[in-house]
């Protein structure tokens, strides 16, 4: 009888390893800071999963890359659990207070206040960092919550050497950081910036990650460290209240699925404008045989799938548990093929003849993104933020923690761009509670060739960076090409075409400026993080953005 079981499962065995998914084997993190790198991989080594190691990594950059993101401020992680099959979007997006008014950043006469949601508190949007981080560990990880904030507690607490990206970043917020006086007093030691390869030691931040680590996020919500926070808020202008973090809850969401001649892309649904924004442009594109054109009308086409994309996000996209969104139809591949319909092949379609033109939207560097596989195919990708560069530059004393300035991806008035340039209507207005429209969207893309996972900041360029990595992957790239690749950059208004020195050849410009488009070359921008693994040679490469300091690790 036992021989005859063993017997069966011996023929059953083939059947079943073929029915098992492939696994790829190695663990990977390509994140925008390398000791946030190296983090991820070690918490994996000690037996973690990659979600372990994305609530790892998450924590460390708060620590080491703090004017980038923070558990002050918030973002999407998007997660696919091997064991189940399934996708996942953890929404720890910040939310307005619930005294926020539409008109908060208007003074008497209707004008926007400059820098009104842009500096203070008064710009903190309510954290959503910890309840994500906390939720992940809860729901995925493998270890502990100590565990996972283990060696973000240890960076802050021994410190860590300033590497060269920090020092500029304080560089070029010391005025902002000086009406800040406790955040100051930590970066700034003695009044100064300080050099490269300082040992920066953050004793309050350290403090206050180790608390989460024991009591999780109610120590954040509520409690001691919540009253800390909010009369600190307060006392400085700020109108958060207790009622406003005790009540702050992450939201579950249902990933946006799209497909692009026959590849499947898996990415974040609203409040982030980011998978909608992509989805229909490439719905656009998908109408064309892009291979078959010239590199120059696929720019063209491209360019202007991008324009009639951002058009609608200003129009429609806001936070979906507030307004309602004609999604449906903004996905609908007979919305894309009108708006293709309307694409001339030999000219550019002015976008000021649909809506005032607004200013330029300006350089930015902050935002961080990472990436994270595990060996059973666990996959994270992760795009959180606090906004602008140390966000409101506010730190509530004692605590360590830069809260962020997201009410700025509000409207703050109709048709008036926010620090992004972008423009929106009601569909994004201050309501309490409400969360401020996001570009931030971490994707996967699967081809019959293997997987890709990729993310990066830049504020609205976001999408279109996305937008081309994902191209370039259908076309045959992989990780380092996704991040290396040089971009360009259109969002409706201004309208102008945002590009990177090398994104197009001579030849290119002089056709495209033919066409009637407005061109404009820029620094370099975005810092994206991505994976790739490839089915059939097992590979899995991992990749930072040549751009910046970030490191990728695969082992
Ligand atoms: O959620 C958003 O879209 C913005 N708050 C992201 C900010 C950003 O990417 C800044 N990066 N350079």
């Amino acid at each position: 009888m036992k021989l005859r079981v063993i017997g069966l499962l011996l023929l059953l065995f083939p059947l079943l390893a073929w029915a098992t998914p492939l696994k790829p084997g190695h663990d990977a993190v390509a994140s925008a800071q390398p000791f946030a790198t190296q983090v991820g991989m070690q918490v994996m080594a000690e037996g973690g999963n990659a979600f372990d190691a994305a609530v790892a990594v998450s924590a460390a950059l708060s620590v080491v890359e703090p004017y980038s993101s923070g558990i002050g401020g918030g973002g999407f992680w998007l997660l696919h659990d091997a064991a189940t099959g399934k996708g996942i979007v953890v929404d720890g997006r910040e939310y307005a207070p619930a005294a926020a008014t539409a008109t908060m950043y208007q003074d008497k006469n209707g004008n926007v206040i400059p820098d009104g949601s842009l500096n203070g508190p008064l710009s903190a949007a309510i954290p959503g960092e910890v309840a994500a981080l906390v939720y992940i560990n809860q729901h995925y990880g493998k270890l502990s919550l100590a565990q996972d904030l283990a060696p973000a507690i240890k960076l802050a607490r021994d410190g860590f050497p300033l590497d060269r990206r920090f020092h500029e970043m304080l560089a070029s917020r010391a005025d902002k950081l000086k009406q800040w006086p406790a955040a100051w007093k930590v970066f700034y030691p003695n009044g100064q910036v300080p050099p490269e390869g300082y040992l920066l030691k953050q004793p309050d931040l350290a403090n206050t990650l180790e608390l989460i680590a024991r009591h999780g996020a109610a120590a954040f919500y509520t409690g001691a460290l919540a009253k800390q926070m909010v009369d600190a808020v307060r006392a400085a202008g700020g109108i958060w209240s207790l009622d406003d973090l005790h009540d702050y809850q992450i939201k579950l969401r249902t990933p946006l699925t799209g497909d692009y001649r026959g590849m499947k892309i898996i990415t974040v649904p609203p409040p982030s404008s980011g998978g909608i924004v992509m989805l229909e442009a490439l719905n656009i594109l998908s109408g064309y045989d892009l291979a078959q054109d010239s590199e120059l009308m696929q720019k063209h086409l491209v360019i202007e799938a991008m324009r009639f994309a951002f058009r609608d996000r200003a129009e429609y996209l806001g936070d979906p548990d507030f307004v309602r969104m004609p999604l449906q139809r903004l996905l609908s591949p007979y919305y894309a093929a009108g708006l293709r319909a309307s694409i001339l092949p030999d000219k550019a379609t002015p976008s000021n003849e649909l809506a005032p033109v607004t200013p330029e939207a300006p350089e930015s560097q902050h935002t961080t993104s990472i990436a994270v596989m595990d060996g059973s195919g666990n996959l994270v990708g992760g795009t959180f933020t606090v906004n602008f560069r140390f966000g409101s530059g506010f730190m509530p004393p004692g605590t360590g923690v830069i809260l962020n300035d997201e009410m700025d991806d509000f409207v703050s008035k109709p048709g008036v761009p926010n620090g992004f340039g972008l423009v929106g209507n009601s569909a994004n207005e201050i309501a309490p509670h409400k969360r401020p429209l996001s570009s931030m969207m971490p994707t996967f893309l699967y081809t019959r060739r293997g997987l890709a996972i990729l993310g990066t900041p830049g504020g609205s360029r976001i999408i279109s960076m996305v937008l081309l990595g994902t191209l370039n992957y259908f076309n045959g790239g992989d990780a380092q090409s996704i991040v290396s690749l040089p971009r360009y950059h259109m969002q409706y208004l201004p309208d102008v075409v945002f590009y990177e020195p090398g994104a197009f050849t001579a030849d290119e410009i002089t056709g495209l400026g033919k066409m009637g488009y407005t061109l404009k070359e820029i620094h370099p921008y975005g810092n994206m993080q991505s994976i790739t693994w490839d089915y059939r040679s097992g590979k899995v490469s991992a990749a930072a953005d040549p751009r910046d300091i970030g490191t990728a690790e695969v082992k």
